[in-house]
């Protein structure tokens, strides 16, 4: 059976709408040989980074098993595992043999499992590779997630800690030691991990879509209520916590 490759299909594109940044932002990468993604789902975006980069060996994560329509050639490989487990993802990345160009972390989007794959993923990443922690709104204060997940208020999630390095990175503050200790109370981070991101991170972009969806994640309707910026399901379309992505990328 063969499956159309419709970009479209995935919502980085139709909700988040990161399409063009994604376009910018990969244009930097060159010579593309090895590729993870966190997240298969129903394979679409394997599908299109198979397409867009037809050379790169890519490794598929998931909770899943291999699934039916999931594209199979031989620079594909798909994993099981539980980003909720730090052994699976060691593991894992140990199978990669490292040097990797590219990481999409786009699973479960729980702030602790985000924070699993960043602080692993990071040190199998190569040099000048980039790293795309995407529906990084999860660990929004607002969002239901990181409200769920956490045992206290107030913690420190991966955009917490991101949004630290972006900000001392562009007002040149060098961070010291007791800065990283302060950030390790009520946090998910420890202070090795959140001294290592800072060592090896070089930029950091966030961005938040500041637009509508295309289409409704729902109902799938492009038919909105206007007045309350809701879709006419009900979905929000426009709520304070969705739709960021950031693309770190390594020294
Ligand atoms: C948003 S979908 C991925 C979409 C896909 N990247 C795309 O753009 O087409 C999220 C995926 O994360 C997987 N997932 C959920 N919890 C997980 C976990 N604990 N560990 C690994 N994968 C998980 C789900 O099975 C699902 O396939």
């Amino acid at each position: 059976m063969t499956y159309k490759i419709n970009i479209e299909n995935t919502d980085k594109f139709f909700w988040h709408r990161y399409d063009t940044i994604y376009n910018d932002e990969l244009s930097h990468l060159e010579n593309v040989e090895k590729i993870v993604e966190f997240g298969v789902f129903k394979g679409d975006s394997v599908r299109w980074l198979n397409r867009r980069y037809p050379d790169a060996k890519i490794y598929g994560a998931d909770i899943l098993p291999v699934q039916v329509e999931w594209t199979e050639n031989d620079r594909i490989e798909y994993h099981q595992l539980d980003q909720d487990k730090i052994s699976d993802i060691q593991s894992f990345f140990e199978k990669t043999e490292n040097s990797i160009d590219l990481i999409i972390e786009d699973g479960s989007h729980f702030p602790q499992h985000q924070k699993n794959c960043l602080v692993i993923g990071m040190d199998y990443l190569k040099a000048e590779g980039i790293y795309i922690l995407e529906d990084l709104h999860t660990s929004h204060p607002h969002h239901a997630y990181y409200i769920q997940q956490g045992k206290t208020k107030n913690y420190i999630s991966p955009l917490h800690l991101l949004l630290f390095i972006e900000h001392s990175m562009s007002n040149n503050i060098e961070i010291q030691n007791d800065k990283i200790q302060e950030l390790t109370t009520n946090s998910l981070f420890n202070f090795e991990e959140i001294k290592n991101l800072i060592d090896c991170i070089k930029s950091i972009k966030i961005y938040r879509r500041s637009t509508l969806p295309k289409k409704c994640y729902n109902c799938n309707s492009s038919d909105y209520n206007y007045h309350n910026l809701k879709c006419k399901c009900g979905a929000d379309i426009f709520a304070e916590a969705d739709s960021m992505t950031a693309i770190l990328v390594k020294k």
